[in-house]
């Protein structure tokens, strides 16, 4: 892999004069400022492209910024480029190392967000105009920007979406591709219309999928409760995280099964999973508290071991993490 600076790329934000923060381009450190978007991109066109949300935690004491189950996040990715025959030019070793390399670069002492993307770019020559995978060339990218966490949450409150998650027969949820999430984004602007938090939503089989960006979990009659990857969900890190953290803190493994959305309104507690959103309590669910409404003590205590783990202060969860020096 290449591993300069300059070069002009394709995607990207306005340019300004102030020093923006760096990317990385197809092989080379450049500014974002420095880099042009065109129209003719595939994935802009088709939605071809696959991405990933990485977090990396910031732990003022240490004075260490620590990125958070790198290798796992490269390895889904992998997963999803082959789907979409991406040509990935760097295994998940070295693109674990290109991440630590920006996060150096860039050198945010805050909690920050990884975005590596990888796009069908333009046509190879002679490839003639038209939707397809092949005889496209690929493009990878990756850009932090900082990213606050979300200690405080006092619970959201959902709405079950009437746009179902997109099914593996169609466009698999376990590969997060660009174009997919045109999906999500339907359900979340109907649930805000309505004056909700979050979207939550089922699949075709009408059991629950997930929420627009997490996993879902529920707590209900002593039973710590998730729907399996056969659900059309993404199989989320943080979700494998809360297993960890279940089993090893709580002596208990989350049962995978069909949930039914009559399930969310008699759950004793019911809580979202993803890399954004961490781990948030929801405390209504189609105007309807759950439990007591106001976040319940199994979450509690996963927030509390997760957001100890994630900042380098639970030896115990190290493996998850990769220290970054700045
Ligand atoms: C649709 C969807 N489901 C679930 C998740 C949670 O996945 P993770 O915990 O790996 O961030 C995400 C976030 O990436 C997502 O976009």
């Amino acid at each position: 892999m290449k591993n300069g600076t300059g070069g002009t790329g394709t995607l990207g934000e306005r340019p300004t004069a102030a020093a923006t923060p760096w990317l990385y381009l197809d092989g080379d450190f450049v500014r974002m400022s420095e880099v042009r978007l065109t129209p003719s991109i595939q994935a802009l066109n088709y939605g071809t492209g696959v991405f990933e949300g990485i977090r990396a935690y910031w732990n003022s004491a240490q004075q260490e910024l620590y990125a958070l189950r790198l290798r796992d996040h490269y390895e889904r990715f992998a997963d999803s480029c082959g789907f979409l025959r991406l040509d990935l030019p760097a295994s998940a070793d070295e693109l674990v190392d290109v991440t630590v390399d920006l996060l150096r670069r860039n050198g945010h002492r805050g909690h920050t967000y990884i975005r590596p993307l990888a796009y069908k770019r333009s046509f190879e020559p002679g490839v003639p105009f038209g939707v397809k995978l092949r005889g496209v060339t690929t493009s990878l990218s990756l850009h932090t920007v900082p990213m606050g966490s979300t200690v405080s949450g006092l619970g959201l409150r959902c709405g079950v979406s009437s746009w179902r998650r997109i099914p593996d027969t169609s466009l698999p949820a376990r590969a997060k591709i660009t174009g997919g999430y045109a999906n999500n984004a339907l359900a979340v602007d109907e649930v805000h219309a309505a004056g909700f938090d979050e979207a939550i939503l089922l699949n075709q089989a009408g059991t629950v999928a997930e929420a627009s960006t997490s996993n879902v979990f529920l707590v209900r009659r002593g039973e710590l409760v998730t729907p399996p990857p056969s659900a059309d969900i993404l199989e989320g890190i943080t979700r494998a995280c809360v297993t960890e953290l279940a089993r090893d803190e709580l002596g208990t493994v989350p049962v995978e099964r069909a949930v039914a959305r009559s399930e969310l309104y008699t759950a004793d507690e019911v809580f979202l999973t993803g890399t954004g959103i961490e781990i948030q309590p929801v405390c209504e669910v189609d105007g309807r508290k759950v439990g007591r409404g106001v976040p319940g003590p199994v979450t509690t205590r996963l927030r509390e071991l997760y957001h100890r783990a994630v900042r380098g202060e639970d030896d115990r969860y190290r493996h998850w993490l990769t220290p970054v020096e700045l």
